[in-house]
């Protein structure tokens, strides 16, 4: 787990209180993936399951190093997988409008842009949401 909030401190911009990763790992396990090599967490993905229609992806995040060998894609798929068997119908997220290798990531497999909020994030970032209709 410490790993985990390490890389997410490392390589996203927001910050989250270390309690937050432990209650999402206990309330939806599925949603809690790495990736490791040779030891090391060098990828995870939280997501949550909102309601039996929704799922959300709360955080992604690829070791700069290890970005661009289809980690990001194969922690995504696995997700996926598991939001299949839940039967769940959309997958919705926020990105930051300016992040656009996460928008350009999301787009190739599938997610499209439906919405955005102003000032989302803590530094006033505006977000775009994206969804999934699987
Ligand atoms: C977004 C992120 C998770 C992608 O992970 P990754 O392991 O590098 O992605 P993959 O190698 O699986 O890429 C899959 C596809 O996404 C797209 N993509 C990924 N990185 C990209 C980039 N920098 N520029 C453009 N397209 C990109 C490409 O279409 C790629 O397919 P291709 O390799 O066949 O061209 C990673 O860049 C990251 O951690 N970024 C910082 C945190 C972040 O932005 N998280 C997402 C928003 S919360």
């Amino acid at each position: 787990m410490f790993s985990v909030i390490k890389l997410s401190s490392e390589n996203l911009s927001e910050r989250y209180n270390p309690n937050l990763f432990i209650y999402f790992y206990e309330t939806f396990p599925k949603g809690f993936w790495v990736c490791e090599i040779n030891h090391k967490i060098v990828g995870f993905l939280v997501g949550v399951k909102l309601n039996n229609d929704i799922a959300k992806i709360l955080m992604l995040s690829v070791s700069k190093l290890y970005q661009k060998r289809g980690i990001g894609g194969h922690l995504l798929s696995s997700f996926l997988r598991e939001i299949i068997l839940e039967n769940i119908k959309k997958i919705e997220l926020e990105v930051r409008k300016k992040n656009y290798n996460g928008i350009k990531f999301y787009e190739k497999f599938g997610f499209e842009i439906v919405d955005s909020i102003e000032k989302f994030y803590e530094n006033e970032d505006d977000a775009y949401i994206m969804r999934l209709v699987l």
